[in-house]
């Protein structure tokens, strides 16, 4: 079996003698057998260097939204590369993106682009700091913004609000308040009057694809208003997956700013910060200074135009074929499980899920902390061993690209897995 991946077992054995642990983000590193190196990709598949095909619901971390390659972001980048590579000057096509964010996403008046989802976020943080001239920021437990030190506590897997990462400044994260999440008694108590801004994902996918309460978000809004504190919803993930407008259009809830990135450049490095013209006036004004060498890059920005402009040109017909790709993908997941005799729990919302090896249902940080992540890992494998890619830690995505041929696919695969993984597990 383990012939099916010696030429990646062979490119893993190459990088680790130039690339630091042979992956170039960390938690790639967590795939079993060994990372999978991959060759080529395209709509819902995804083939590696021994020549397996998978059909893929990682979708390289979530930006695949319209699948691998897709024909709209092709022709716009490949307009745009016979036009120019960069300018690190303004141009044409940065401003027709702030516009469809503005047509688009609820919050939206003003926008701002960088190139990763840590560093929007770090941009927003800043101006929700200006903004208020206040320093403390509440982030959630189980929540995730990226890798940078002053957020990078209290994420998906963490007990506390501990430094994730060796080599973190403590005293970045000093002003940070980690609260439970959907606990609007907790919000209550930590907000004060010296709370520059809430940040949190509005549904809370990365921890476990988490939905807020009813009224959860409402009534942070209300609160946040009151203490005068910025809201912040981090939409990396959720930004054109769950809705065209994001979660806030989905969940009905408007904040005062939002963080794009993954979906918005279908798998070119771009990242948005986008809110009130009236928060965004700190930016505007220079008094918060946003930089950035590839800021605004005419070729990302041309990928987002193309993706965005075919959501936007399809969304009566592409978001409701998420809507069921996401559902067939759980009902599959839980349906084999179920019929194997496996302890699956999938959290579905749309185009997003989490599935986690756990008896009992996970519907918190606290219950996500008692599954278990290693037997997710093994499943994972197996599931790789059947051609079905998934991210070893239970996230899961679809995109517009997954036919039903692939979910049919899926579920013989899934059956296989499934019927394996019980075997390894009974005694012998
Ligand atoms: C919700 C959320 N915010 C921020 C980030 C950081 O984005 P990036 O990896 O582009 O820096 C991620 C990355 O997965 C994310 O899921």
């Amino acid at each position: 079996m383990s012939d099916r991946y010696a030429a990646s077992r062979a490119h893993g054995e190459r990088a680790r003698r130039t690339i630091a642990g042979g992956v170039t983000s960390a938690i790639r590193a967590s795939q079993r057998p060994h990372p999978i190196a991959f060759a080529r990709s395209r709509g819902a598949r995804i083939v590696d260097v021994d020549g397996n095909e998978y059909v893929d619901y990682a979708l390289a971390y979530g930006p695949l939204l319209l699948g691998h390659s897709p024909e709209p972001v092709l022709a716009a980048v490949r307009r745009q590369l016979s036009e120019a590579i960069g300018f690190g000057a303004s141009h044409r096509l940065e401003a027709e993106l702030a516009e469809a964010f503005c047509r688009t996403v609820p919050c939206a008046e003003r926008c701002l682009f960088s190139s990763s989802g840590s560093e929007a976020v770090a941009a927003a943080l800043r101006i929700a700091r200006s903004a208020t001239g206040r320093v403390r920021v509440i982030k959630f437990l189980g929540h995730f913004h990226g890798w940078l030190d002053p957020l990078a506590v209290g994420g998906p897997g963490a007990a506390d609000g501990e430094p994730a990462s060796g080599g973190q400044d403590p005293a970045a994260s000093a002003s940070v308040t980690v609260c439970p999440w959907n606990d609007l008694e907790a919000l209550e108590r930590a907000l004060g009057d010296d709370v520059a801004a809430v940040i949190m994902e509005p549904v809370a996918v990365n921890g476990g694809c988490f939905v807020p309460h009813p009224g959860y978000l409402q009534r942070a809004r209300e609160l946040t208003h009151r203490a005068g504190a910025v809201l912040i919803f981090d939409e990396v993930i959720t930004g054109f997956r769950l809705a065209l407008g994001g979660a806030q259009e989905r969940l009905g809830v408007v904040p005062d700013l939002a963080v794009y990135a993954k979906a918005l450049g279908a798998g070119f490095p771009i990242s948005a910060v986008c809110g009130s013209a009236e928060v965004l006036e700190e930016a505007a004004s220079g008094r918060v200074s946003h930089l950035g060498t590839l800021n605004g890059n005419p070729v990302s920005i041309s990928a987002a135009l193309g993706a965005v402009g075919d959501l936007e040109r399809r969304a009566d017909e592409l978001y409701p074929q998420l809507e069921l790709a996401g559902c067939e993908l759980a009902e599959i997941l839980r349906t084999e499980a179920a019929a194997a005799g496996v302890p699956l729990v999938v959290n579905q919302l749309g185009a997003a899920a989490y599935a986690f090896w756990s008896k009992s249902p996970v519907d918190s940080h606290a219950d996500a902390l008692e599954a278990d992540g290693d037997a997710y890992r093994r499943f994972a494998r197996a599931l790789l061993d059947e051609g079905v890619h998934v991210i070893p830690r239970g996230l899961l995505y679809v995109s517009t690209a997954h036919t039903n041929a692939d979910l049919e696919q899926t579920r013989v695969a899934v059956r296989s897995a499934c019927v394996r993984v019980a075997a390894a597990a009974a005694p012998a």
